[in-house]
């Protein structure tokens, strides 16, 4: 059974850890050590105090549910301890640098970077864009004042334009866009609007190109266990953390 490391112990660490069954999780890490404690409560995993004990303890895949500058801190070292890793915090992989840095390092080790799809369907049909071209790769994001924790009285946009310009005004909410970019291979256009009357994410995906088009409109269901995160994100990683160990892979 595949061990679990897992880095952030927040709202998506506690959804894994009540959803563990093909998986274990091993290794706890959290800047805040009661987080940690708390999985550790639920899992049976143990509890590190550094990073480099951590990384240093016996499993075979970190779990990053941290934030970007966590993934920008430790996923060298995650990469050169041979140990592959999944990314929540994919607005890390804006900066082009980083992201051949961890490549280059994974590489060199052997090693995977996994990325779940997150709160969105479609992303796997996105990699086509790597080999044919995408004349229109468009994300609009629709969430409500309060999820873009500012104030709003009617429906606006508050912005537009790439992805990666997108994560200087709003880095909480790239995610989805970022993981759009890294499947497509070209930088996403972002349409962020703030809008009182909804009380759910939902993201709208345009995409036109060589294959035809496509429209894929999201609403995001808050997670059951934890109404802060959204369900099909958490879905995603723990489906994703299943398929890992399965040698037939569905999709592309
Ligand atoms: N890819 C997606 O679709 C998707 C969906 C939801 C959330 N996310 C991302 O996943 C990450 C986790 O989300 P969450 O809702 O669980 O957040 P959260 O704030 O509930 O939990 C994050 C935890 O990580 C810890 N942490 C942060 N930085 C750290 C560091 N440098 N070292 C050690 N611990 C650190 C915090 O103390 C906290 O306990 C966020 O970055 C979020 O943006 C991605």
């Amino acid at each position: 059974m595949m061990r679990i490391g897992l880095l952030g112990c927040g709202n998506i660490g506690h959804i894994i850890a009540r959803h563990a069954g093909s998986f274990t999780i091993s290794a706890v890490f959290d800047q805040v050590f009661a987080r940690a404690g708390e999985i550790a409560s639920i899992s049976g995993a143990t509890v590190y105090e550094d990073f480099d004990s951590f990384i240093n303890a016996d499993f075979d895949i970190v779990v990053e549910a941290a934030s970007v500058s966590a993934v920008k801190r430790y996923a060298p070292e995650v990469l050169s301890h041979r140990k592959d890793m999944v990314v929540m915090s994919v607005g890390a992989l804006t900066d082009a640098g980083f992201r051949e840095t961890i490549r280059t390092k994974a590489r060199e080790n052997g090693r995977k970077i996994y990325i779940p799809s997150g709160a969105i369907f479609g992303l796997d049909n996105l990699k086509i864009g790597r080999i044919s071209t995408i004349k229109k790769l468009l994300l609009r994001t629709t969430k409500s004042p309060a999820s873009l924790g500012i104030e709003a009285k009617e429906r606006k946009q508050i912005f537009f334009g790439k992805a990666n310009e997108c994560i200087k005004s709003y880095p909480k909410n790239v995610n989805v866009s970022v993981a759009m970019s890294l499947a497509a291979g070209m930088d996403t256009d972002v349409e962020l609007i703030v809008d009182p009357a909804v009380d759910q994410n939902v993201h709208e995906l345009f995409i036109e190109g060589d294959f035809g088009e496509t429209y894929i409109r999201v609403t995001n269901m808050p997670s059951p266990d934890n109404p802060a995160t959204s369900y099909l994100a958490a879905l995603s990683v723990l489906s994703l953390l299943e398929e890992i160990e399965d040698p037939i892979i569905v999709g592309t």
